[in-house]
């Protein structure tokens, strides 16, 4: 039972009452975190579907309305108006900068782009076909082998200095670790350049001629960046701050959140919709992908629709959709995959099974096609999302450390394994 504020929970027969606190916006919450010395029980949720594992002041999504917020401004006017480096001091700070300390930040951010040279042998030590990614929770959990005065955790400074040094440090390490996958010489980082377009030249660039960017590839870039950026309690995240509520290491931390990422129901999405329209080829049969995949017999769903917390529009997905439209145009692209995805989500829009189910485009439905279209690799596109992931992972990291209730986090468990019993020696089993 729940008045204003206050939950009682009957258990036993006997009454207790719990708070029930308010946010700025969502759903209230109600603290349980007494619980256990009140009653004895423990609360059950795999999966965190009804649990709120802290306070944040980052993002916050109302995933009925389609709605996104960074620190309150809405994603679609962030991608519109914003840059990727203007989005960081917005998460990491809290508030937009004014023109000088976005000029700061940004050069404190190109200053810290270099990698110890040491560490390029530690590429070396790496199969030729190995996973990027592979290569990121290694070069990544590694950083702290290297940068020992930025570990202190409990110094402001040296947490500020790590944030830094990882969204610095990122696009250099995924450019790497594409360099080595293809055998060719690593690019070292280029200060005059945005943040995007070092990250492209240190990617595409080589040694032998000038690399010349499109404007308009370089503002999807950052716009792609934007829209990665965080994305409040997910999994990574989650997992970043678990990691982090112990007192490990920033970098170990972030490595961390790369190793999560990884999985196919989190940062791989995108491949598999790319694939999938690929493999649907012709508008001619859409029809036959919707059919499959709104027959309970058929295993196949359509990739880049639905999502745990969006049952409206991804509001990334509108973005993602502009942002095609102008990569097409800027290189001059005819690819009948554009036409797939646009004729399928109308369809799929306009179809019951997923109107009454809320099934809408997300993210990764456009997201795969725009990073081919660039020329990006499909083992590249989780490494795309875990450098843009790095800012909110290290602003959610910041919070919870300054947070005076943060605790180190302990779930609980339902024990469904034997009571107690005898041990019995080997020779009598
Ligand atoms: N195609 C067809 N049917 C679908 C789809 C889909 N893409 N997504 C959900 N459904 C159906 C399910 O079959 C289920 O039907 P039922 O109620 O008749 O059993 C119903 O919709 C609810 O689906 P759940 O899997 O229970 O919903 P959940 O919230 O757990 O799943 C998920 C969300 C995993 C994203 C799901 O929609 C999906 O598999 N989508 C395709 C994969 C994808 O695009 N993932 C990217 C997510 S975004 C991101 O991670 C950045």
């Amino acid at each position: 039972m729940m008045s204003d504020n206050t939950a009682k929970l009957t258990l036993g027969g006997a009454d207790t009452n719990y708070a029930v606190r308010q946010g700025t916006i969502g759903p209230d919450v109600i603290d349980i975190r007494k619980l256990y010395a009140s009653t004895g029980a423990f609360t059950f949720d795999p999966g965190f579907m009804s649990t709120a594992a802290c306070e944040s002041s980052l993002t916050y999504i109302d995933g009925d309305e389609g709605i996104l917020l960074h620190r309150g401004y809405p994603i679609g006017q962030l991608a519109e108006q914003s840059s990727f480096m203007e989005v960081s001091y917005l998460l990491l700070n809290g508030e937009l900068p004014s023109q000088a300390e976005l000029a700061t930040f940004t050069r404190t951010i190109s200053r810290h782009t270099m990698l110890h040279e040491q560490l390029s042998n530690f590429y070396r030590g790496f199969r030729r076909d190995a996973h990027p990614m592979a290569i990121m929770c290694g070069v990544v959990g590694a950083l702290s082998a290297f940068y020992h005065d930025s570990t202190d955790i409990s110094d402001p400074h040296q947490r500020m200095v790590a944030s830094h040094r990882l969204i610095a440090k990122m696009p250099t390490i995924a450019a790497m670790a594409y360099k080595y996958s293809i055998g060719q010489p690593f690019i070292y980082p280029r200060n005059d350049l945005s943040y995007t377009a070092n990250f492209m030249r240190m990617t595409f660039g080589v040694p032998a001629e000038d690399y010349h960017l499109d404007p308009a590839i370089e503002r999807a870039m950052d716009r792609i960046f934007i829209l990665h950026a965080d994305h409040e309690q997910n999994a990574s995240t989650s997992t970043v701050r678990l990691a982090g509520s112990s007192g490990a290491n920033p970098f170990a931390c972030i490595a961390a959140g790369i190793a999560c990422l990884w999985g196919p129901a989190h940062g791989g999405a995108n491949e598999a919709a790319l694939n999938m329209l690929r493999e649907i080829g012709r508008p001619e049969r859409i029809p036959e992908y919707i059919a499959r995949a709104k027959d309970k017999n058929d295993p196949f769903r359509l990739m880049g629709f639905g999502h745990r917390v969006y049952k409206n529009y991804d509001p990334r997905a509108t973005v993602m959709q502009q942002t095609l439209r102008e990569v097409f145009d800027a290189l001059k692209i005819n690819d009948p995959v554009f036409e797939v995805a646009l004729q399928l989500e109308e369809m799929a829009l306009n179809d019951p099974y997923f109107i009454d189910k809320k099934l809408f485009p997300n993210v990764d439905f456009y997201s795969g096609v725009i990073l081919s279209a660039i020329g990006f690799p499909t083992d590249m596109f989780t490494v795309l999302f875990a450098l843009a992931r790095t800012v909110g992972w290290v602003a959610q990291w910041n919070e919870m450390i300054s947070d005076p209730e943060q605790k180190i986090g302990r779930p609980r468990q339902l024990y469904t394994g034997p009571t107690q019993r005898d041990y019995v020696p080997v020779s009598k089993r």
